[in-house]
């Protein structure tokens, strides 16, 4: 089978690195293009990138010219789909003019997120939720990614939600490479944390329920979940921990949330799903960023649970996520190959 020519919009910063990577070799994607960045429109991406991901960048890709995100410029080289890197603030110009010129744009970025015709998926947990998909207007489709540690959350939280109540009371320690490159100045980091990070609660506290609730008819219908949220930045390199707490419903013991957790199971046939996306470690010391954020087939795919307690009707427990890659491009590609299986690409 061809594969589908895709891109990437903001290719050197720590996310666009990612997808870089993930895309090299991608049995459905073939990563043809390269576009926008503040500096560097026209340079090889060798010399634009400061590339943090191994010894070097990948062959196959260094000699690609960053261009401007044009759509007439993508569709003379065919390509169809770009996969977006960008902050916010340029999102905001760049991602719905491409998919109104029949670019389709699956995106990290926060801009589109809560967007009433834009899906926030994670294929595992809403992947019904690309009917909305169906009514377009745009020709090109725009999907997007939840916030890095939303994703963890919510991956954590869906197996088990019929057994908690709708409280749920959360704190980050959130790695390094969430910040983007450069990111956070060494002198306010190294031997530090800074309980401090700008618009991360509000995203964790909303995105749950858009992500957890029912589309009827072309309209969400939020779950019923409120999160209280705290986000801290520690001096870690990859890997979101997240710290949970809840109230259990009656008969909701450790045993079956762990059966409930480990239960869960991937999507057949994507080759970025891991069989179980949800791993359980029974250690008293775990998840940890240096042993967990790179677990599971693809790595860094799964999310990590562990310290799984139930006291007096209260649940506690820690969950990790990559946050580059399931919490940023490795899901953006998950939903990319449930779009094309399912025939919106
Ligand atoms: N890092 C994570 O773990 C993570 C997780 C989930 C979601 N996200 C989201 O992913 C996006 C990228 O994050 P990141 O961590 O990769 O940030 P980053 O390292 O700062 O990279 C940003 C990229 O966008 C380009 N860019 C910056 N300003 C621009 C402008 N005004 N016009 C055009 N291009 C511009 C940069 O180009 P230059 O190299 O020329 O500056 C770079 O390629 C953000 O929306 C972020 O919220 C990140």
């Amino acid at each position: 089978m061809d594969r589908l020519r895709v891109g990437v919009l903001g290719p050197t910063g720590m996310m666009g690195q990612r997808f870089v990577q993930m895309l090299c070799g991608h049995p459905c994607f073939e990563l043809a293009g390269l576009y926008v960045s503040r500096s560097s429109i026209g340079k090889r991406y060798s010399e634009a990138v400061s590339w943090k991901l191994g010894p070097s960048v990948p062959e196959q890709v260094s000699g690609i010219r960053i261009a401007e995100p044009k759509a007439k410029a993508m569709r003379k080289e065919k390509v169809d789909l770009v996969f977006s890197a960008l902050p916010s603030e340029s999102a905001a110009t760049i991602e719905k003019p491409l998919s109104v010129a029949g670019i389709h744009v699956v995106t990290n970025s926060s801009y589109h997120r809560m967007d009433p015709d834009v899906p926030l998926m994670i294929p595992e947990v809403n992947g019904d939720h690309l009917r909305i998909l169906q009514g377009r207007k745009r020709k090109g489709i725009l999907v997007t990614n939840p916030n890095c540690s939303t994703t963890g959350l919510v991956m954590g939280l869906d197996p088990i939600r019929k057994l908690i109540g709708s409280e749920v009371f959360v704190s980050t320690y959130q790695a390094l490479s969430g910040a983007g490159y450069p990111g956070v100045a060494s002198l306010d980091i190294m031997g530090n944390v800074v309980p401090f990070i700008r618009d991360e609660e509000d995203k964790l506290i909303h995105e749950p329920a858009k992500i957890l609730g029912e589309l009827e008819g072309e309209k969400y219908v939020p779950a019923d979940i409120r999160v209280v949220a705290n986000c801290v930045r520690v001096p870690v390199r990859d890997g979101h921990t997240i710290s949970v707490a809840f109230k259990v419903k009656k008969g909701a013991t450790r045993e079956r949330i762990i059966s409930h957790l480990t239960a869960k199971k991937g999507i057949r046939d994507l080759p970025s799903s891991p069989v179980r996306p949800i791993s359980v470690r029974d250690e008293e010391d775990r998840p940890r960023p240096d042993l967990d954020a790179f677990a599971g087939d693809p790595p860094g795919m799964v999310v990590t649970a562990g310290r799984i307690r139930v006291d007096d009707g209260i649940a506690r427990m820690f969950f990790l996520v990559n946050n580059t890659i399931r919490g940023g491009a490795g899901n953006s590609i998950l939903i990319a190959e449930q779009c094309l299986k399912e025939g919106y690409i």
